[in-house]
Parts: structure tokens; C-alpha cells; sequence
């Protein structure tokens, strides 16, 4: 059993983070991200030891970036920090290579950058265009169907629908089955706590489903002209035409995943921060057009992504510490993005601020998200359809998150549209 099932109790979460002492600093407990405790922990890292090792972990012993200057820097610096997945990949947790599902976010070049390419096309502005309109009527669709006067779950009505549609979508999944995408993301990531899956073997063998299935639609489109679907730009591209069974399923998981758990998350996040803020939601109301400056400080606020791991292919100097070769480097995003030499104000949600855009939310530098564009068009879609309609929707109970320290989001949110 992994340490991250010892649950968190944490009352008081900046009297704790200014009691422990530094050294037993360990900031990938999930439980810490569950309570949303994590932030004073980060703060005390940021000003007192910005580059930390945290000598045990549930996932060994493990240096923490803190500083947005920071994270770019080594973010930066793939020549020396690998993202391979032979070495342990983007998250703190090694697995066995009975469990490792290669992907181009867990490689270094040049193959990433090759098999990225085989999928940018999707991204590409003149292709998002195309996408516009679909997202819109969608987003409308789900939104006229809400309820009014009762409380509902705003993730599974609105969050997960919305980004389960436009999965579909982009991997050409037949639509009245898309829930099951939504399944192998949920088993992709799951804790092995969170009660969704209890061991590597059984999560392994749900995603071989997920493999079978997406083995057939490949055969289908292999043989087929190509196609503007993910699938078929995976299956005609000399880059990823003859990948293996493992690094197949784990380039379809990363699609998935990357487009799934992400999006839904800022989704939800940004009515709990219009909510947390209301000065900011009365702005909104007053000034609608606002939408477009809210949607990267809604990413900003959520930080999606907590943290991506790297691990140093060298000995390294940096800010007066060493990082040796083959160290667990783990750049937090939700610390960078609090950082107050960056972000003034930073733990508030700004919708009008003038520097949400340098968040550090995708990444930065050869792995920075491919989806980012379209991230950030499914919240101005949503977010326009919501204005046109509803001018409050209130959020009536606490949220209840996830348990992980990698992907910060919730399981409900309980809101409620007056009649
Ligand atoms: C708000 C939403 C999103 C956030 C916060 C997010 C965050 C991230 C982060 C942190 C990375 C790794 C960056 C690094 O290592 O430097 C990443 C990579 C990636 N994301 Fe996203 N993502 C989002 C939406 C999406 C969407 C909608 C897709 C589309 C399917 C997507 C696809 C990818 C892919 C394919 C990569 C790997 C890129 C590479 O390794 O070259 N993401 N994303």
C-alpha cells in the first residue's frame, strides 16, 4: 500500500506548513492536494527552500522545483532533464515495464518530437476553426438541458459531458459510447486509493479494453484514406504508423487523457473560483466580453496539472544545490503559478489580470501541451453560452477533489440555478 493512503489531517493548513520542519517536507502526498492544503506548504518552499529534497516519498526520494523561474528553467532544459519513460517518465511513481505505457510526452527527441507531429495537424488553428461551431451548439445543448431550482453536480452534468463529446470528437470514437472513454481516463489516473482500482494488474487489465477497442478503429482507418480524426492521423503517419501494442495504448492515453481530465477540471474549477470571488463574477456579469481575459487565469487558478516530473541525465548545479544524475525532478506548476514575484495577488482569482497568459499551466518548453488551443476554446465556448443564459449559478456545498497530487479536480460540485 502506498503512504498516500495515510490520510492528511490537516485543520489548519499554514500552521501546519510552518511547524513541520523543512526536511520532512513532503508535498506529493495526495491527501495534501484532496484538503486543498497544498498551498502554504508551497509558499514556505518558495521562500525558504526553492530547490528541496524530499528524502523519502511513496514514490522514493524526490527534489521539488518551486519558483515560476525556476520551472521554466529546467522546463527549458530537456538536454538535460528526460522526460523518458525508461527512466521513470513524467510522474514521481516508477512503474515496472509490465505497466509502462510509452508515449511521445514520456520520451525524449527525437522520436517525441516525430510522433508529436503526426497529431499537431489536429491542433492547428485553421483546424480548431472548424471545431467552433460544434463546440458552441454542443455546450448550449448541455446547458438548456439543466435543471433549475435543485442542486445538481455540475462535474458530471457539465464537465465531464462536455469534454467526453468533444473526445469523441477528435478521436472519431463513436459518440453514444463515449462514456467509456471517460472510464479509461479515470483508471489511467486513478489513485490506487481512490477505490476506482486497487492494483497495477487490475488497472492494466481494464485498459486493455481500451487498447482492443482502439486497435479496431485503427484497422478500420489504416485501410481507409486519411481522415481528420486522431486515429487516422496516428495510423497514416510514418512517425506512428508501426508503433507496439504498449506505446499504441499509451499515445491513446495520453490523447485521452491530456483531453479529457484537464479541460473538465478548469470547467468546474472556474465556477468555484466565480464563486469564491464574487466581485469577480459581478464583473463578468457587468462586462460578459471579459470571457476571453478569464479563461487563462481560470487555468492559471486550477493549475490542472500540479506538477511534471523529470529526471536528471547528469549532474546538475542549480541555485547552490546539486541534482545528480538520475534524481526525480518534479516541477510544480500549482507552487509556480502562486508565485507572488510572478503573480500579484496570487492566490486570488483576477479574471482581468494582465499576466494570466505566462501561467505555467501547459508546460513549457519541447513538451508544452499540443492541446492547449483547444483547451482554452471549449471554456470561451462554454463560457459565452453560460453568460447568454444564466447570470448566477450558485454553488451550494464544498466541492469534493480528487485524491492525487498530480491532476488537481474534483469528483462534484453541488450548484444550483435559481428558475
Ligand atoms: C486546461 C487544459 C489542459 C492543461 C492544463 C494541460 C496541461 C498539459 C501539461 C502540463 C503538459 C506537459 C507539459 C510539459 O511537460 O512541459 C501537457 C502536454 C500535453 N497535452 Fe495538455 N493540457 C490541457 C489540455 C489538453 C487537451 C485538450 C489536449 C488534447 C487532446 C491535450 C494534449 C496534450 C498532449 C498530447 C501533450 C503532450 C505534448 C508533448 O509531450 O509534446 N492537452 N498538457
Amino acid at each position: 500500500m502506498r503512504m498516500n493512503a495515510v490520510p492528511v489531517d490537516i485543520t489548519d493548513p499554514r500552521a501546519a506548513a510552518y511547524t513541520v520542519p523543512l526536511e520532512d517536507f513532503d508535498v506529493s502526498k495526495a491527501g495534501l492536494f484532496q484538503a486543498d492544503a497544498q498551498g502554504p506548504f508551497f509558499e514556505r518552499l518558495r521562500h525558504e527552500d526553492p530547490v528541496h529534497y524530499c528524502r523519502q516519498s511513496s514514490g522514493g526520494p524526490y527534489w521539488s522545483i518551486t519558483r515560476y523561474r525556476d520551472i521554466r528553467q529546467i522546463d527549458s532544459d530537456h538536454q538535460n532533464f528526460s522526460s523518458d519513460s525508461t527512466l521513470g517518465g513524467v510522474t514521481l511513481h516508477d512503474r515496472s515495464d509490465d505497466f509502462r505505457y510509452p508515449s511521445f510526452i514520456s520520451m525524449d527527441e527525437p522520436t517525441h518530437r516525430s510522433q508529436r507531429m503526426s497529431v499537431a495537424p489536429m491542433f492547428t488553428p485553421p483546424s480548431l476553426a472548424q471545431l467552433q461551431d460544434t463546440i458552441s451548439s454542443r455546450a448550449a445543448a448541455i446547458l438548456d438541458q439543466l435543471p433549475r431550482n435543485e442542486t445538481f453536480n455540475w462535474v458530471q452534468h457539465v464537465s465531464v459531458e462536455l469534454t467526453a463529446q468533444m473526445l469523441a470528437t477528435l478521436l472519431g470514437f463513436p459518440f453514444e459510447e463515449r462514456r467509456r472513454l471517460i472510464r479509461w481516463s479515470n483508471v489511467a489516473t486513478a489513485n490506487l486509493n481512490s477505490g476506482l482500482v486497487s492494483s497495477e494488474e487490475e488497472r492494466h487489465a481494464i485498459l486493455q479494453e481500451c487498447a482492443d477497442c482502439f486497435i479496431g478503429l485503427w484497422n478500420e482507418r489504416v485501410n481507409a484514406e486519411p481522415a481528420p480524426d486522431l486515429i487516422s492521423m496516428l495510423a497514416h503517419s510514418p512517425a506512428t504508423r508501426n508503433m507496439d501494442r504498449r506505446t499504441f495504448l499509451g499515445n491513446i492515453l495520453l490523447l485521452i487523457v491530456g483531453g479529457n481530465d484537464t479541460t473538465r477540471n478548469s470547467i468546474s474549477g472556474g465556477l468555484l473560483a466565480l464563486n469564491r470571488f464574487p466581485d469577480q463574477y459581478r464583473k463578468l456579469r457587468e462586462n460578459p466580453a471579459l470571457v476571453d481575459d478569464m479563461v487563462p487565469e481560470i487555468i492559471r487558478w486550477q493549475t490542472p496539472v500540479s506538477y511534471m516530473r523529470r529526471t536528471a541525465l547528469r549532474d546538475v548545479e542549480f541555485n547552490g544545490k546539486t541534482i545528480r544524475e538520475g534524481d526525480k525532478v518534479l516541477m510544480w506548476y500549482a507552487s509556480g503559478n502562486r508565485d507572488e514575484e510572478m503573480f500579484e495577488q496570487a492566490d486570488d482569482f483576477i479574471i482581468d489580470r494582465r499576466n494570466a497568459r505566462n501561467h505555467l499551466s501547459f508546460g513549457f518548453g519541447i513538451h508544452r501541451c499540443l492541446g492547449l488551443r483547444l483547451a482554452e476554446m471549449q471554456l470561451r465556448m462554454l463560457w459565452q453560452e453560460i453568460m447568454k443564459r444564466f447570470p448566477l449559478i450558485e454553488v451550494v456545498g464544498e466541492p469534493k477533489r480528487i485524491l492525487s497530487s498530480l491532476l488537481r479536480g474534483y469528483e462534484e460540485l453541488p450548484v444550483r440555478i435559481a428558475a
